[in-house]
């Protein structure tokens, strides 16, 4: 029996000493907290497929040769490419980091890699290290960099093809032990030569669904903190969490939705979220896609992943010239003259005390509660869910709930809102209809 006792003891110690590797320390919690006040991010999908203006996808999509592929690189010659440029855009825009794809599927590495000469340096005529000129730019400006990284890879002929299989490949080639070795030598380059990296974003696992397809995520996440313990890490994996990861991903979707198709296998976490989204329907650079939502599209998105407690990832696909599509700056200038005077409801708050609804949703900073009307029309029609004309007023009706209101006023104006508690809840009375054309209509309350 004390044998008994003794060995559960021990397992149960055992059991601890495992939970306590991926129980993030204060430092990391803080890194967490920081990351999700950072609200907007812009992720870059830039590479030699550029070229082609057919997303990021175009080797896979078009069964492309590897080898013939492979020749992009001698005519990639990004003349108008500024990193400053396109920093000081970002930060007008009022984004707080950037997302760069160091190595997409395609096995391209956009940095002056030691481990491959398939490389942005070794490999092009423009031979200028973007990267290093892109984490400068974003130490100048105060932007976190995060890079983006490829799991899968169509080039690499260890890598072990899975489910895409367009590209013609030599299964006797396939070598896992190199490939994964490969990785760890690329990521240790990034976090050893590039400054500091806020995250490190990978992306491709679901290439090996199969049951027992190890990718020593275990090995790859401590080799990562071991050279920067402050990076964070993310998986696009579309599943929940794994042991080690700091903040989940949502792919064109807002967190718990599976619009897209691709959340399917994931639930809401409690770390923080982010969710990525592009402006037209494509990552990467598309000659033909001019499907890019409105600014004011865009913003509402940023409200709602705001008000959904998560962080906006906005996509932009360079052109292969280096400069960024001209619809793509617009919707950044709209963007940072939304966040000028509205910031402040958005950055360092966390979704509200009351959850998303029909007209919009709510953030919030301790007893500040920004109350954001999105939406007031539902199929042509005024919607008559919380917000209504009561008395010959415009007004908004606040579900119940564990709050109660001591103030309230239009963001922008001084002039206090009179409410009254219902039955059904707080009913506030609008200074004026809130209508369509206005992007986001925010109420600020002071809470009790
Ligand atoms: C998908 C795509 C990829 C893109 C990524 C961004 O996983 O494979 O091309 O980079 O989504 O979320």
């Amino acid at each position: 029996m004390k044998k008994i006792i003794f060995s559960v003891l021990l397992c149960l110690v055992g059991m601890q000493a495992v939970r306590a590797e991926v129980i993030p320390s204060d430092r990391m919690r803080k890194i967490r907290n920081e990351f999700q006040d950072r609200k907007l991010g812009i992720f870059i999908h830039w590479g030699i497929y550029s070229m082609l203006g057919d997303g990021e996808w175009v080797m896979h999509n078009k069964k492309l040769d590897r080898e013939e592929y492979s020749h992009l690189a001698g005519g990639f010659c990004p003349s108008w490419f500024s990193a400053r440029e396109w920093v000081l855009l970002f930060k007008e825009a009022g984004a707080q980091y950037v997302t760069f794809t160091s190595r997409h599927h395609d096995g391209f590495s956009m940095w002056n890699s030691e481990a491959s000469d398939y490389n942005i340096v070794k490999a092009t005529p423009f031979g200028r290290d973007v990267l290093k000129e892109l984490s400068a730019a974003c130490a100048q400006e105060g932007l976190k960099l995060h890079l983006y990284y490829s799991h899968m890879d169509w080039y690499r002929t260890d890598y072990p093809t899975g489910s895409c299989k367009n590209v013609p490949h030599d299964e006797s080639t396939t070598n896992w032990p190199a490939y994964y070795a490969f990785m760890n030598r690329q990521l240790t380059e990034l976090l050893t030569n590039y400054g500091p990296i806020g995250a490190i974003w990978f992306d491709g696992m679901w290439d090996h669904k199969e049951e027992g397809f190890d990718w020593g995520l275990d090995e790859q996440y401590a080799l990562i903190h071991r050279l920067q313990p402050d990076c964070m890490i993310g998986n696009n994996h579309h599943g929940a969490p794994h042991d080690g990861e700091d903040f989940q991903l949502f792919e064109q979707d807002l967190p718990g939705e599976n619009k897209a198709g691709f959340s399917g296998g994931q639930s809401v976490s409690t770390l923080p979220l982010e969710s990525c989204q592009t402006m037209n329907n494509t990552w990467g650079y598309s000659i033909t896609d001019k499907h890019y939502k409105s600014s004011a599209e865009v913003i509402r998105r940023l409200v709602r992943c705001a008000g959904m407690n998560s962080n906006l990832l906005l996509n932009i696909g360079p052109r292969p010239d280096g400069q960024l599509p001209d619809e793509a700056v617009k919707i950044l200038e709209d963007l940072g003259a939304f966040m000028r005077p509205y910031g402040k409801s958005i950055y360092s708050t966390r979704g509200g005390c009351i959850p998303p609804q029909t007209w919009g949703v709510t953030t919030q900073r301790g007893k500040t509660l920004y109350i954001h009307i999105l939406n007031t029309e539902k199929e042509g029609k005024i919607l008559n869910e919380g917000l209504e004309q009561v008395e010959g007023h415009w007004s908004l009706l606040l579900p119940k709930g564990k709050y109660s209101i001591k103030s309230v006023h239009r963001m922008g104006k001084t002039e206090p809102l009179t409410y009254r508690n219902e039955q059904g809840g707080t009913r506030i009375f609008l200074p004026s209809r809130p209508t369509t054309d206005v992007t986001d209509y925010v109420l600020e309350a002071t809470l009790n």
